[in-house]
């Protein structure tokens, strides 16, 4: 039978019974970058976050004020990688990450970490213990590298003792 024999009602059933997944679309998530200068508050909104394997996240700045985005060092699945968005820095700066890996993806902004301003995404189910990334010593010493672009070591002991 050449393809150009087959009718387009037999066509059209064909494709009805493929089924359901190929009509579902990937959706778009938007997480509000929020700067409460008003109250000291800096939060994603919402923080926490369900999404299916093969949908985007786009993270929007509301304000004037630099934020990140990035992973915790063990924050995300095995197999996955570790994100790190560049700074945010004016209203409306915005970046996006397509998530196709499920699990729990734990993330932060680095210079608001004391501010507790981090989130979670969970990509079709959340991870168990053992299904997270185990960060090699090497990506500790670089994120620990990062960290101390915006935290002072002795300044930041000293705010610790302080408190
Ligand atoms: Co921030």
């Amino acid at each position: 039978m050449k393809v150009s024999s087959i009718s387009p009602l037999v066509l059209a059933l064909v494709l009805a019974l493929a089924g359901p997944a190929t009509t579902v679309r990937a959706e778009e998530h938007i997480v509000r970058v929020v700067s409460d200068l008003e109250n000291l508050r800096m939060y994603f909104s919402p923080k926490y976050l369900v999404v299916a394997p093969g949908d985007t996240v786009t993270w929007v700045n509301e304000a004037a004020v630099d934020h990140n985005i990035v992973t915790f060092p063990d924050g995300f699945p095995k197999g996955a990688v570790a994100f790190s968005s560049p700074d945010l820095a004016k209203p409306q700066d915005k970046w996006s990450m397509t998530f196709t890996k499920a699990g729990t993806y734990e993330y932060h902004c680095m210079p608001h970490i004391p501010m507790g301003m981090h989130g979670v995404i969970i990509v079709g189910q959340h991870s168990a213990d053992q299904d997270f990334h185990q960060p090699s010593a090497r990506e500790l010493a670089d994120y620990r590298g990062r960290l101390l672009e915006y935290f002072d070591e002795d300044e930041y002991e000293y705010k610790t003792r302080d408190r």
